[in-house]
C-alpha cells in the first residue's frame, strides 16, 4: 500500500523554482583564464593537502580536474565512500549542499570546503526538518527511510539513509523483515522503490526539479526516431518516463550499462553532465539526450541541474585559497545523522553495492 505522507505546498514550490531560476552561475572564462586557474587549483590542492570529490552532474572541467589530481567523479554514494577513506585533511565537495553536509557527518575531523554553499537541491529544500520530524513524530511505527538528498538534520531524524544505488536493496531487506516505511522526500523514486519491493511506503511528495521535467510523450517520439537505442533512465523522472526505459538506475549504474551494452545508442533521462564519463565509458557510442519539454522529440534544453552548474574554477580557487565556505554542522545533529548514512554505508558494503570511484595518481 501506497499513501502520501506530505504534499509540498504550492508557495514553497514555487520558490524553489525561483531560487533555481536566480542562481548564481560562473562567469564565462577564455582559454588561458582557465588554464592559469586549473594550474593554480593544483598547486593549491598540494598546499592545502587537499582532494576534490566531484558528482557526476558538474562542468566536464571540474571532472577533469578531479581526475587529473588523484581527486573522485562519482555518484553521491561513491562520494561519500571516497572521502570517508581518502587521507586528505580538506575535501572540496564539488555538487551541491547534501554531499557536503555528508562528507561532513562522516568526516567530522576534516575541513570541507565547497565552491558555492547555495548549491542546494529542490528535493532537500521541499523536505523542511521541522516538518518532517512532526511527520515521523506522529507514525512513530515506521522505519523512517530518507533519501541522501536531504539535510544533515533530516538525516537525523532518519533510522536509514539510502542513495538511488542501494534504495530498492535497502528497503526490500526492510520490507522483508516486516517493517513499514516513512520515505522522503523524492515521491518518483519513492513509488518506483515501493513498486520494486511491495513495501508498504508513506511518501514525502518532493521531487526534482530537474528530472521532473523528463517528458513521456517526446521520448516515444524520439524512441521511434531512434528504434535500436536503449533508453536509460534516472529513477527520480515521472512514472511514465520510467515505464519507457530499458535500464532505470543511479548515474553510475547508468554509465556501467552503457559501457556493458552491446547498443551503439543511448536515450539518456538525467542531467547532461553525466555524457562526461559516459563517454569515457562506452567511447564512440551516440548518446542523446532525453526530451525535456515542448512538443518537439529533440528539445533538450534543461536537462542540467542549476545548482550543480554554480560550481567553476574561479569559485573553486577562491576556497581553497582562502578557506572559505566552510560546512559546519552541530555536534548533536552531526551525531545523529552519522548513525542512518552508516547503517547505509555498512549495508552496501555488505551487499557489495559500492559504486565505482576512479582514483589516478598525482
Ligand atoms: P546519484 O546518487 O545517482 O548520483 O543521484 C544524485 C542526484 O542528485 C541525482 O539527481
Ligand atoms: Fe537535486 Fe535534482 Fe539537482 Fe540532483 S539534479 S541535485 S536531485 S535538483
Amino acid at each position: 500500500m501506497v499513501d502520501k505522507a506530505y504534499d509540498i505546498p504550492h508557495q514553497l514550490e514555487a520558490g524553489i523554482r525561483q531560487m533555481a531560476e536566480d542562481v548564481r552561475l560562473p562567469a564565462p572564462l577564455s582559454a588561458e583564464k582557465k588554464s592559469a586557474l586549473i594550474q593554480h587549483i593544483k598547486q593549491l590542492l598540494k598546499r592545502e593537502n587537499a582532494v576534490l570529490v566531484a558528482h557526476y552532474y558538474v562542468d566536464d572541467e571540474l571532472q577533469r580536474l578531479a581526475d587529473e589530481t588523484g581527486g573522485c567523479v562519482a555518484d553521491s554514494l561513491g562520494m561519500a565512500h571516497f572521502g570517508n577513506t581518502h587521507p586528505a585533511d580538506t575535501l572540496v565537495v564539488i555538487g551541491v549542499r547534501f554531499m557536503g553536509e555528508s562528507a561532513k557527518i562522516l568526516n567530522p575531523e576534516k575541513r570541507i570546503l565547497m565552491p558555492d554553499l547555495d548549491a542546494n537541491c529542490s528535493l532537500d529544500l521541499e523536505c523542511p526538518a521541522d516538518k518532517f520530524t512532526a511527520f515521523c513524530d506522529e507514525h512513530p511505527d515506521r522505519t523512517v527511510v530518507v533519501y541522501t538528498n536531504t539535510s544533515a538534520a533530516v538525516k537525523a531524524r532518519a533510522d536509514w539513509t539510502v542513495t538511488s544505488s542501494n534504495a530498492v536493496s535497502i528497503v526490500r531487506h526492510l520490507h522483508e523483515q516486516g517493517k513499514k516505511i516513512i520515505w522522503a522526500p523524492d515521491k518518483h523514486l519513492g513509488r518506483y522503490v515501493q513498486q520494486e519491493t511491495g513495501a508498504d511506503m508513506l511518501r514525502w511528495m518532493g521531487s526534482c526539479i530537474v528530472h521532473e521535467e523528463f517528458k513521456a510523450g517526446e521520448l516515444q517520439e524520439l524512441k521511434k526516431q531512434n528504434p535500436d537505442a536503449k533508453v536509460l533512465v534516472h529513477p527520480e523522472s515521472p512514472q511514465e518516463v520510467v515505464e519507457l526505459a530499458d535500464f532505470v538506475g543511479s548515474t553510475s549504474g547508468i554509465i556501467n550499462y552503457a559501457k556493458k551494452s552491446e547498443a551503439q545508442t543511448f536515450i539518456v533521462a538525467t542531467d547532461l553532465g553525466i555524457f562526461y564519463k559516459m563517454r569515457e565509458a562506452a567511447p564512440g557510442k551516440k548518446l542523446i539526450v532525453a526530451p525535456t519539454g515542448g512538443t518537439s522529440p529533440t528539445c533538450s534544453m534543461c536537462a542540467h541541474c542549476p545548482w550543480m552548474a554554480m560550481n567553476g574554477l574561479e569559485n573553486l580557487a577562491a576556497v581553497l585559497e582562502t578557506g572559505s565556505n566552510e560546512i559546519t554542522i552541530d555536534e548533536n545533529t552531526r551525531r545523529k545523522a552519522l548513525v542512518s548514512i552508516e547503517r547505509m554505508l555498512e549495508f552496501s558494503r555488505s551487499q557489495n553495492i559500492m559504486s565505482e570511484t576512479k582514483r589516478v595518481a598525482v
